[in-house]
């Protein structure tokens, strides 16, 4: 099959997967359920459900602390979802932050709540794939991407990319879920329905791609009981029946208690691992070294 027909297949499945129809007036409806005014939200209201992957903000905090972000940089966030990181980097750090998102819902989500925040002059949202950057060479200081790499088969050609866009010793910081030492994984997760939708790969074989791709390591850190306990806490909170609270079941439609305790699941039999790491542009692409 031609990579477009790959792409425009997967593109479909992932619009699909996290896409729900006019995201933008449920997620208005559930600030509104849960007593927020919306002329006056704030980053903290979203916090419960805008920062969509493992450790939410904090582990968005300690992974900026890691990569030595500091104001004014130029950042990029692939696979931005609905922008949660994004925000925190131009709001707590004084990045100035582009997202890039293929699922197009998420895109606009993303868009309307970084205005109802007031940070729509530091931080905007672009509908595109992480395989094909619609970015220039050499343009940011920093790539940042959580949670989004278990959702690219290609990785090989995603840090190609990532690199292509990179300033010359600029760095790539990564969240991602990765394969533990169990085969196989309970489904649903929250990156995925079906296999076909699932390309995890073991730590060897990752940070093999990105030493091939012209970057050195810096940082690496195993989170998975973070991930863990981040799980157990989600679980106990749904069963809680407050149904005004806010939570992830604002930007996850379907199956979200099956997806919290696959998490779970998958930790503890070992299928799955958490990590965040920090990576140096060192070299050129392979061809040109
Ligand atoms: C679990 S969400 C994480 C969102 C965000 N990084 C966060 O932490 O809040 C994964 C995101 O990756 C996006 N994604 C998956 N494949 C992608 C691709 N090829 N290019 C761009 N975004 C992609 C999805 O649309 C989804 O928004």
């Amino acid at each position: 099959m031609s990579h477009e027909r790959m792409f425009s297949a997967l593109a479909e499945s992932v619009n699909r997967h996290y896409g729900s129809v006019d995201l933008r007036s449920r997620i208005l409806d559930k600030l509104k359920e849960a007593g927020k005014d919306l002329q006056n939200v704030t980053r903290d209201d979203l916090a419960p459900f805008d920062e969509f992957h493992t450790g939410g903000r904090t582990s968005t905090r300690e992974l900026a602390g890691m990569a030595g972000v500091t104001a004014g940089m130029q950042v990029l966030d692939v696979g931005s979802g609905v922008g949660g990181p994004a925000r925190t980097l131009a709001g707590e750090f004084g990045c100035i932050v582009t997202g890039v998102d293929l699922t197009e819902e998420f895109c606009f989500a993303a868009q309307l709540l970084t205005e109802l925040v007031g940070l729509a002059d530091r931080v905007s949202f672009h509908h595109g794939d992480a395989l094909a950057l619609p970015f220039p060479d050499g343009q940011y200081d920093l790539v940042w991407s959580q949670n989004t790499v278990m959702n690219i088969e290609d990785k090989a050609r995603l840090f190609r990319e990532i690199h292509r866009v990179l300033k010359p010793g600029g760095r790539l910081a990564l969240e991602t879920v990765l394969a533990g030492p169990t085969q196989g994984i309970h489904y649903p997760t929250f990156w995925a329905a079906a296999p076909e939708m699932n390309f995890l790969v073991s730590p060897g074989h990752l940070r093999g791609l990105l030493i091939g791709q012209g970057f050195a390591e810096e940082t690496w850190e195993d989170i998975t009981g973070l991930a863990l306990a981040a799980a157990r806490k989600r679980l106990a909170a749904s069963g809680s029946g407050i149904s005004s609270a806010l939570g992830r079941d604002v930007i996850v439609t379907k199956d979200v208690m099956r997806k919290i305790e696959n998490s779970v699941r998958n930790n503890t039999e070992g299928r799955t691992i958490t990590i965040r790491g920090v990576f140096r542009w060192v070299d050129g692409p392979p061809g040109q070294r």
